[in-house]
């Protein structure tokens, strides 16, 4: 789905998979890291020559078209736009698709509650996206300001590690159950997505991906 918004031609998707994992692997050494970045460098400095020649209907055409008016400042900062979105792009929603594969599997009650119709597959996707969240935790926050949160005070400068696994188990906001998979939550404010100016921007793309992934026949649900 990234690939096809992105134009992405086929042949290319393997390499910016692998490269993506390898990125995202936290076992390998810091040289591969180094390694991995220069082929990522590399890579997309060939995608750019290549739509330049042939610019499409494409996001990538776009981000490009973007740089070339101006409206992103250098070379670097195209590169790391077209990683971003391509890389949280798959990363994540691959990963909702195994962990709500898993949560189904693993609780059959919860399974039959959505097949049978007596919750929608809207409310489940939700559920899973708070149960078995591709994001865990996000690192390379910083605080802008001193912040005091529950007594504990985030200096300026400060490192911050978003947790929003945690988050999304806090019994404060989902209850003594919140520990538990149950696809007829209605009320579910989790954090999946992130919160505030730099919350997910494929938020609306991820859901529709999800609908059409866990119940096909999406379309025909109310
Ligand atoms: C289920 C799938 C997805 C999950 C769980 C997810 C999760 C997240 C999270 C937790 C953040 C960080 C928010 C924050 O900093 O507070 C984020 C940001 C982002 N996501 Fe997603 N995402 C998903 C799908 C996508 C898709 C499909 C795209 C692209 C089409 C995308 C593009 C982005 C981008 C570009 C950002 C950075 C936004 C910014 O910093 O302003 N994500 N996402």
């Amino acid at each position: 789905m990234i690939a096809a918004l992105f134009g992405l031609p086929d042949e290319q998707r393997e390499e910016i998979i692998a490269l993506t994992y390898s990125l995202a692997n936290t076992s390998v050494t810091a040289a591969e890291v180094r390694r991995t970045r220069q082929r990522l460098s590399e890579f997309f400095r060939r995608l750019i020559a290549f739509k330049r020649g042939q610019l499409g209907d494409d996001l990538a055409s776009a981000l490009i078209v973007a740089r070339d008016n101006g409206e992103l400042v250098s070379d670097t900062e195209l590169i790391d736009m077209l990683f971003m979105v391509l890389s949280a792009g798959f990363v994540t929603t691959t990963g909702v698709i195994g962990n709500g594969v898993l949560a189904l599997v693993t609780h059959p009650q919860q399974l039959h509650l959505v097949r049978s119709g007596q919750v929608p597959w809207s409310q489940a996707i939700e559920e899973i996206l708070r149960w078995g969240s591709s994001v865990a935790n996000l690192p390379f926050r910083y605080a802008t300001e001193d912040v005091e949160i529950d007594g504990c005070t985030v200096r300026r400068g400060d490192a911050v590690l978003m947790a929003f696994h945690a988050a999304n188990r806090d019994e404060k906001a989902f209850g003594p159950g919140a520990d538990r998979f149950d696809v007829t939550r209605r009320h579910n404010p989790h954090l999946s997505f992130g919160k505030g100016p730099h919350v997910c921007l494929g938020a609306a793309l991820a859901r529709l991906l999800e609908q059409i992934l866990f119940n096909p026949g999406h379309t025909r649900q109310p």
